[in-house]
């Protein structure tokens, strides 16, 4: 067993972390208050290579393994985790993906600009009446020969505005249940395909949150990720591997709020001593930072699992499910050590523990997660 990371790791987790700290923290909070679109600092983490870490460089990617891929998730995080979502969506939703299960045509003609950063991708499987019960497609692909009919409403994506190429899960026949379900490849501009208004949120502000409006909007076949009826195992498999990249984002914005809370600690002084020597604060601290380091190791070894081409459904869902309830406990505990100045804007806490409750929720929620681990340790 060896916990060390290689020379390239560290290089690439402190790449993220300049990055972090000179391109996303100067306007962070404007941008959440603006709900701002991180635009500028995605084309730049294109060029970092950031967009596509797992990708072939044969399609224009870092050919990194996952384990980079959770380091920089996790330095983006502690700073701004709406560029972060960005991030997650793009590698593990879409490129991964399509590089994965898409058609030799499908990379050439995507992968290889999604994985730059020239195109942004989204992956739209939610519906207003199917989220955690994502087998309830409403969305219709009709079959019409040489290409599909799709109708229907998808709602809550991520990159909703902002992205280019957009996987729709659709319901082609309904007869044969999840079966009966295909992954699209759609493009903006597409006639009959129009973008609903941006969701006023909690947290990820900075994140474009959309519906999307799909009238008898035409998909040539040559767009169908896999065989017919591959649709829901395609988004059952990549969410596996996205879960993993959202708890690497929980898992940032639970040491970013505990890095904040540690500095100000040694800064802060009441009853004539710094609060850390108080021992309710430092209690405080060492419980974060105890489970900062579980969390880290859940995340970590699902990576591992991955890179190591074993089974990640169980590891994914624990981290995600661990690491999400950390970037939870941790936020709120790191508002409280910075009293009233945690209330507010400038001390950023607030805002990492409002951007912290989405990780509870995207890419399944923690019930969903304890479903698939509770069917996981059953069936073993
Ligand atoms: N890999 C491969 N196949 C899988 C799978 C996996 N990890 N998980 C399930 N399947 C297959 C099953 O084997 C089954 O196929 P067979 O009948 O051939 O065996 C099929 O999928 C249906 O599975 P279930 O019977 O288990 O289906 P279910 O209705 O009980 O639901 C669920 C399972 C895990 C709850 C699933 O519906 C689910 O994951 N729901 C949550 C949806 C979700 O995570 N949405 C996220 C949207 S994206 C997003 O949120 C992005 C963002 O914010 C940034
Ligand atoms: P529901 O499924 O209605 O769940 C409501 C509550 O019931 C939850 O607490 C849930 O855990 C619980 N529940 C439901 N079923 C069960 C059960 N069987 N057992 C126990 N408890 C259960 N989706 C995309 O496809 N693409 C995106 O890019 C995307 N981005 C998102 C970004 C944001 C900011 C948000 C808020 C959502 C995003 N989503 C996206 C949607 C997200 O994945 C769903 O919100 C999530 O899967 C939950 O679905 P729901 O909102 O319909 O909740």
């Amino acid at each position: 067993m060896d916990f060390s990371l290689t020379e390239e790791q560290l290089l690439i987790q402190q790449a993220a972390k300049d990055f972090a700290h000179n391109e996303l923290l100067p306007g962070v909070i404007e941008r959440d208050e603006e709900q701002k679109f991180p635009l500028e600092q995605v084309k730049k983490m294109g060029e970092l290579g950031f967009m596509g870490m797992m990708v072939d460089p044969k399609y224009g990617g870092s050919g990194l393994d996952t384990i980079s891929y959770v380091l920089v998730m996790e330095e983006l995080s502690k700073i701004d985790a709406s560029a972060s979502v960005v991030v997650s969506v793009n590698n593990s939703l879409v490129c991964w993906g399509l590089e994965t299960y898409g058609s030799d045509l499908q990379k050439e003609k995507y992968l290889s600009r999604l994985s730059t950063g020239e195109r942004l991708g989204a992956f739209c499987l939610s519906e207003p009446e199917a989220g955690s019960d994502a087998t309830s497609q409403k969305t219709t692909a009709k079959d019409k020969g040489d290409h599909y009919v799709l109708n229907g409403t998808k709602n809550w994506i991520t990159n909703g505005s902002s992205a280019d190429i957009y996987l729709v899960i659709a319901q082609t026949d309904i007869e044969k249940g999840h079966k009966g379900i295909n992954a699209l490849i759609v493009e903006k501009g597409a006639e009959g395909f129009e973008i609903g208004p941006k969701e006023n949120k909690l947290g990820i502000r900075g994140s474009d949150t959309h519906s999307l409006i799909f009238n008898d909007v035409k998909v040539p076949k040559e767009n169908r990720i896999g065989e017919d009826g591959f649709g829901f195992k395609f988004a059952m498999k990549t969410l596996a591997g996205g879960r993993i990249g959202i708890a690497a984002q929980a898992l940032g914005i639970a040491a970013g709020a505990y890095e904040l809370a540690l500095k100000y600690s040694k800064e802060r002084k009441a009853f004539g001593t710094e609060i850390y020597n108080h021992q309710a604060i430092s209690f405080k601290l060492a419980d974060m930072h105890t489970q900062i380091e579980a969390a880290r190791h859940l995340v970590y070894k699902a990576a591992w699992d991955k890179d190591q081409h074993q089974n990640y459904d169980l590891s994914g869902a624990m981290a995600k499910l661990y690491a999400s309830q950390v970037a939870m406990d941790t936020t709120i505990e790191a508002v409280q050590i910075h009293g009233g100045n945690g209330f507010v804007k400038d001390y950023h806490v607030e805002r990492l523990m409002r951007d912290a409750k989405i990780t509870q929720i995207y890419e399944g929620t923690s019930e969903i997660q304890k479903i698939v681990i509770s069917r996981s340790i059953i069936n073993k």
